[in-house]
Formats: C-alpha cells, structure tokens, sequence
C-alpha cells in the first residue's frame, strides 16, 4: 500500500496512544500514512517510540516494529507540532465513566479538541473517536469554532471504532465497517481519503450524520452487552430447573438469526468498555427524556453482576458450605483471554468476594498478574497454574485462557487438595474432569458429580515434580491437542 503520494494522501495524527489510539497510529502507518502520534504521558511515549507497545495486544509489537522502521510514524508529547503535523486529526482519548455517576467523564476529550483547536492554523478535519454520548460531537463542534482562529473552517467528524481487545490489529485494518459521522461533503472526502486502503479492499462504509455515527457505538456495545446477559438470564433459569444452559445456547445459535456469537454463557461481560457504556447511554438517553427506551440496560447490567455473584455461590457449595479458610486457586484475572486488562474484569471481582469471605485465594493469569496486583495488593499473585493449584481446595476457572482449556485434569488434580472444578466460562469438557475424579460445577449447568476412579490415577503430588514445572512453561500441566473448546 504505498503509492498513496499519488492522491495527495493526508498527514494523520493521534491523540491519546491508549488502546485505541496506539493501534489506529500504528495501523494507519502500515497503511501507508504519515503519522504523528501524541500523549501527554511522557513514560508511554519514550515506550512507543523505542518500540514497545505498553499493553498486552497479540501482534501489535511486530506491527509497531515494522511502522517505526518505514519511517512514518513519530512520537510526540508536543501539541504544537501536532496541530503542524496534521490535516487529519484522530481523537482517540479515554472516556471512563465519572467518579460520582454512571455518565462518561468527558472531560480528557474535551480538553484534546479544545487544545487542538487553539492551536491549528489552516484548514483541517478533527476526527473524534472516542465512545460518547450523543450530543458531544455537535457540542465540541461549536466548541471548536469559538476557540479556533480559523471559526467554521475547523471541521469535526465522528468515526466510531469497533476493535476489540485481542483482535485490535485485525479489527483495525480488516474492519466489518466503516462509519462515518460527517457534516459537510468536504469532510467525508478527507475521511476518505484517510480510509482509501481499506474502501479500495471493499470494507463496507456508512456516511452518517454526527449523531447517528456517535449512537451507534453505544448501541452496538449494548446490543452485544444484551445478547450475553441474555444467554446468562437464561442461566439463572437453568440454575433452578434442570436445564443445561449450554445446550440451550448451542440450540439456539443455530438459528441463523439468532447466532451463536456473543451467545457463551459464563460470568458475563467486563473490561473497559461494555459496562461503563451501557451505562453513560442509559444515562444520557434519561437527559434526553427517552430513559424508558433503555431501561432494559439497567436489567443487563445487573444480571451480569448476579453472575459473579452465583460464581462465588457455587464455589462455597463445592467447598462445602463455607468459604473461611478454603484454599481457591483462581485461574485469571484479564476480563478476557489474549489481554492484560483487568478494568471492572469478572475474574478479579470474583476473586475480591471469595477473598472477603475469607477464603485463600491464589491468582494466576498468564498476562493481567502486574495490572491485579496494583488494583487489589491484597489478594495472593503467583507466577503459573502449578502453583495457582498447589493444594487448592477449589479450582475456579474465571478466564478462559487456552493454558486453562488444555490443562490436563489428571496433573492438575494430582497438585491440589480436592479435586473440585469451578468453570466459569464453560471452557472445559465436564465429562474429562468428572471421568478424572472431579467435582465439576457451571453457571447454569446441572452439578456434574465426579466418576470414581481406580485409586493409581490419583498420585499423590509429591510423586509429581511441582516446582521442576516452572521455567519449562506449562508443558507438563497441558494435554498436547487436549480439548478446546471454541
Ligand atoms: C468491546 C466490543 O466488542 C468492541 O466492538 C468495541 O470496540 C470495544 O468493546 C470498545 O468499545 O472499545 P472488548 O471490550 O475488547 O470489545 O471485549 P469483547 O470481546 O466485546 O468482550 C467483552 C466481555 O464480554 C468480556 O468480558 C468477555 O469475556 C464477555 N463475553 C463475550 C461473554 O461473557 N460472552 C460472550 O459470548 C462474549
């Protein structure tokens, strides 16, 4: 993709190299863009420029390795040569929800298009792409002009991002769509041009008006949040009958209008994004006057935090009736595989609660470890799944890493107490467990009670070597081609 000098390709910046904002600097820079990426945290920008990507994201580090050797992106902590740089300028800063209420704080947005104006001095687009509430776009339009020397002619759009965390290099340069929130046909054209690589791959593109491009954001994270509390309600049914939640899912996936995506039971939805956006929108749509169309959010929201709370339910069940003294082995702390996050994550609340209860809870993730500990020091961090489950009482799987899914239960059991198998995210085989001896329970599933089996499969840890595990990765704890359950 590199001959975009023969259209007069637009010099792009970023502001805000988060999540979002590292991945969109960086894939536009692969795209063939002249780049200019901005933070005021001088730590993450000194990190970016020798390389290094200050998150857990699979396949960003090459990516930025191979952008930084073409020679077109650049670093800077300095917002003058930002508004230099630029004919296109990416807002991509935080918007998490406020301290004091379920609105988003808009106050780092606010504050970058506000500096950017002050300071640009010929005719540019500012781009936000930010998740806000709808209204913020054509609020920091007037904004903008009334601070910018340049009145009109400084432009706003919105362009929402879709990635996902684990996927973010994928979702950003093979997007299921575009869309952009544009007032005035010199802006789509310039939003154009900074997209050409992929409307020329045919990713298909929606031209909206600022509002609509702003809504649909929130209202595809809150249609995804919607389908998981869904599936999870469903659960709750299950739990008092002697349905299967699991099966019910698979049945109904198979509804092509239903679909099985978004559709995995288990202890429901964190991170930094679906909870605190369905919240901000349940909010902003109450301002407006239409709170009664989603207040359904509200139901969604809560079902999913009753989940955390039933994981701890089943958990002090298979101990026995109480968790005080009860060793817990807590496998993760990411709200979700392939990422290091630990923002309002499943895994971790769980943990906090059993740990509250009194229980001794021992925490593994392979990635998020560092990022839990600064959030709850309290809690005890351990370095691999062997020593996670080193005469655990409860084994709880709260994030289905693949190290998780493919452990075998055989060397697993032989290192903890009792062999007792919480699985939180309907990521393992009941029936490889139960055949192996454990106590098997799932959110929504009936209680699957251990087969018994001869006495020489259950060899006494110490017959085992524990700690020679450590240093040779998890070979030993991982069945090669064990089950993995999609
Ligand atoms: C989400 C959206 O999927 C992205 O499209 C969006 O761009 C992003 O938020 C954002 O607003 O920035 P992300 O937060 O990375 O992406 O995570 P998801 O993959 O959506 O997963 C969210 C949570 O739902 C995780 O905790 C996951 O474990 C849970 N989940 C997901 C389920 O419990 N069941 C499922 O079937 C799917």
């Amino acid at each position: 993709m590199n001959n975009l000098a023969t259209f007069n390709a637009p010099k792009i910046t970023v502001v805000g190299t988060g999540y979002l904002g590292a991945t969109h600097a960086i894939s536009m820079a692969i795209l063939g863009f002249d780049v200019l990426g901005f933070d005021v945290d001088h730590h993450k920008i000194a990190q970016l420029r020798t390389g290094k990507v200050p998150f857990f994201e699979p396949g960003l580090p090459e990516k930025l390795e191979e952008a930084l050797a073409s020679g077109r992106l650049h670093f800077t902590t300095n917002m003058d040569e930002v508004a230099r740089f630029g004919d296109v300028h990416f807002v991509c800063v935080g918007t998490p929800q406020s301290a004091d209420s379920a609105a988003a704080n808009l106050s780092y947005v606010d504050t970058a298009f506000a500096e950017l104006a002050a300071r640009i001095t010929r005719k540019a687009l500012l781009v936000g792409k930010s998740t806000v509430p709808i209204g913020t776009a054509a609020r920091l339009t007037q904004m903008v002009q009334d601070i910018s020397p340049l009145g009109p002619e400084l432009e706003l759009a919105w362009n929402p991002e879709f990635l996902r965390e684990g996927f973010a290099v994928q979702d950003t340069l093979h997007p299921d769509r575009l869309v952009f929130g544009v007032s005035s046909e010199w802006a789509e054209a310039v939003l154009r041009r900074a997209y050409l690589p992929l409307l020329e791959e045919g990713i298909p593109l929606i031209v909206a008006d600022l509002a609509t491009a702003e809504l649909v954001k929130v209202a595809a994270n809150s249609f995804l949040a919607t389908k998981i509390s869904f599936i999870n309600a469903m659960a709750e049914i299950c739990e008092c009958t002697s349905a299967d939640v699991s099966l019910l899912a698979e049945a109904l996936s198979l509804d092509s209008r239903i679909g099985g995506r978004f559709l995995k039971p288990g202890l429901g939805f964190g991170g930094g994004c679906l909870p605190k956006d369905i919240r901000a929108f349940k909010h902003r749509a109450e301002q407006l006057g239409v709170g009664q169309a989603v207040r359904f959010l509200g139901e969604v929201d809560s079902i999913n935090n009753r989940r955390r709370v039933r994981t701890v339910d089943l958990i002090r069940e298979l101990a026995g009736g109480s968790l005080a003294g009860v060793r817990v082995a807590a496998l993760g702390a990411a709200f979700k595989p392939n990422s290091d996050d630990v923002r309002d994550a499943p895994a971790l609340d769980v943990a906090r609660l059993l740990y509250m209860e009194g229980a001794v809870v021992t925490v593994y993730d392979p990635e998020a470890n560092a990022n839990a500990h600064r959030l709850y020091p309290d809690l005890n961090y351990v370095g691999s799944l062997a020593e996670a489950a080193h005469q655990a009482d409860v084994v709880a799987l709260l994030t289905e890493w693949e190290e998780f899914r493919r452990a075998d239960p055989d060397r697993l059991g032989a290192l903890v107490r009792h062999r007792r198998i919480l699985d939180g995210r309907h990521a393992l085989d009941p029936d490889r467990y139960t055949s192996r001896g454990w106590e098997y329970r799932a959110l929504g599933r009936p209680y699957q009670r251990a087969v018994p089996v001869p006495q020489d499969v259950r060899k006494p840890a110490t017959q085992l070597p524990l700690f020679g595990w450590q240093g040779q990765g998890q070979e030993n704890l991982v069945q090669q081609g064990g089950d993995s359950v999609p």
